[in-house]
């Protein structure tokens, strides 16, 4: 076989070319919706894309929570234009303007428990987090990460992931411990790496994957026991 010839080794023509997606069962989500709503914060830094798929689903009802606060770290951070497009209220603190992460850290509890919030939801927040915010919601701080963990951790996942040629990469929901990327897994969806992708291309599709499992994880988590160290 001439191996120079260019073929098309993958099925581009089904709808979903080998992704496994999670599905929370409908016992799950009875069970969660039997429940008091979830109150979310938010921890944004980017362009908030993963904050806007949960604050759609819960428009649609088809999440049981409330966004209560939408922390960003960036004055220039997209994800602020997002808040105000859905009416979620929103506040800067930016991690400049502070002294150590512990001090950011702390103004975040703060403006939390303010709020009375339960749940935080860190959507593409670039700041490594002290034990000042995991110790204030035990159990109870989220983080999504665009690779399939413990496989690529860091800033860089996704250029890893193609570095490593591996031919499936994906998302990953955990809770938040001190080490970074780390913590016990809730939800993880599997995403093709093709041969011609970009860091662009791999990102996009995984972010489709990552809309997806982010509201059902924090749904999960309020099925789940806290897990205790
Ligand atoms: C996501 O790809 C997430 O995995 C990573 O940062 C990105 C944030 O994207 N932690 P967005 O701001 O939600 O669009």
């Amino acid at each position: 076989m001439d191996s120079g010839a260019m073929i098309e080794v993958f099925d581009r023509t089904i709808d979903n070319p080998g992704f496994i997606t999670p599905v929370l069962s409908p016992q799950a989500w009875q069970q969660h919706f039997a429940q008091p709503a979830m109150s979310l914060g938010i921890l944004a830094s980017g362009s908030g894309s993963n904050f806007e798929a949960i604050a759609q689903r819960i428009a649609e009802g088809r999440l049981n929570a409330s966004i209560r606060l939408m922390i960003y770290n960036n004055p220039d951070a997209k994800a602020a234009e997002r808040a105000d497009r859905w009416q979620i209220p929103k506040r800067l603190l930016n991690h400049r303007e502070f002294e150590s992460r512990e001090a950011l850290d702390q103004a975040i509890v703060s403006a939390f428990q303010e709020q009375n919030i339960e749940w935080v939801v860190m959507a593409g927040w670039m700041r490594i987090v002290t034990n000042g915010l995991i110790d204030a919601f035990p159990g109870r701080v989220l983080n999504i990460h665009p690779s399939l963990l413990p496989s690529f951790k860091g800033a860089h996942a996704i250029e890893q992931a193609i570095a490593a040629q591996v031919r499936v990469t994906g998302c990953t929901v955990h809770r938040v411990s001190l080490e970074v990327d780390s913590g016990p897994i809730l939800l993880q969806a599997a995403v093709p790496l093709l041969p011609d992708d970009t860091p662009d291309t791999l990102h996009r599709r995984i972010q489709t994957q990552e809309h997806q499992i982010y509201p059902q994880a924090i749904a999960l988590a309020s099925l789940l026991p806290i897990p205790t160290e």
